[in-house]
């Protein structure tokens, strides 16, 4: 199974980025590139970082028609990014659609993953405002069973949910997990976090590492501790 850590370049420029990464010397992490770079920057970023030896996760979360989503996923595909992901509200048919727009003519295809519900909706929310009332746990083990149906890779997850998914869609779905806080560090906005060493003891397949490593004094450090407690 691959394991790695994905530092969330979650920068508004390429030109922030580039200092960013420039300060690893010739080591070259997986990074996430969001909406805000991609908007900003455009495919350019994507094939900037490729040629300088990174793996891309494009974080852009696709949601709309089955057709469009599958066009827009054979541009991704084309550019040669290692991850993606769509919404698996989208249905299954968007999914599946998904997974043709990205899958090359030798049949090759970047990893595709599916987001099930936000972090940010909880319970309340998705009752009030998406009118959903099965329990949330239930609707997260729906959805990322619609996503392997369809022919995903896996779902983006807190680690603390990545052994029900394992145990519901096998241990070959991939679990790709957000939410990594040092052991005494700053939690910021997110609310349920995990240490690397206690996602790696959940079955999380990758750790997407945001704050820790870009507002740390020391980046490669704090990368270099990440990928020591999570492989470790
Ligand atoms: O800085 P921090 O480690 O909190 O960054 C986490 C990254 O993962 C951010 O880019 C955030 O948008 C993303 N993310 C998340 N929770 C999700 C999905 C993505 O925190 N459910």
């Amino acid at each position: 199974m691959p394991h790695d850590v994905i530092i969330a370049c979650d920068f508004p420029s390429a030109e922030e980025t580039f200092r960013f990464l420039d300060r690893f010397g010739p080591v070259r992490p997986f990074v996430k590139i969001g909406m805000e770079l991609f908007y900003s920057e455009g495919p350019s970023i994507v094939r900037s970082l490729k040629e300088r030896g990174h793996r891309i996760f494009l974080d852009l979360k696709l949601h709309d028609i089955p057709n469009t989503v599958k066009k827009a996923m054979r541009v991704l595909s084309s550019l040669d990014v290692d991850l993606c992901n769509v919404h698996a509200a989208g249905s299954v048919s968007m999914m599946e659609a998904a997974v043709e727009g990205l899958t090359r003519p030798d049949g090759s295809k970047p990893l595709l993953i599916a987001v099930t519900q936000l972090t940010s909706t909880d319970q309340e929310t998705m009752e009030r405002d998406l009118w959903i009332r099965e329990p949330i746990r239930d609707v997260v083990l729906h959805y990322a069973a619609n996503a392997k149906a369809a022919g995903l890779d896996g779902v983006v997850c807190s680690p603390l949910e990545a052994g029900l998914i394992h145990e519901t869609c096998g241990i070959g779905f991939l679990t790709v997990t957000p939410g990594i806080r040092f052991a005494g560090g700053d939690a910021g906005d997110q609310k349920r976090v995990t240490t690397p060493s206690d996602a790696k003891r959940l079955g999380s397949d990758y750790i997407v590492v945001g704050r820790p490593v870009t507002a740390a004094e020391d980046p490669p450090a704090a990368y270099r501790k990440c990928l020591e407690e999570f492989l470790g």
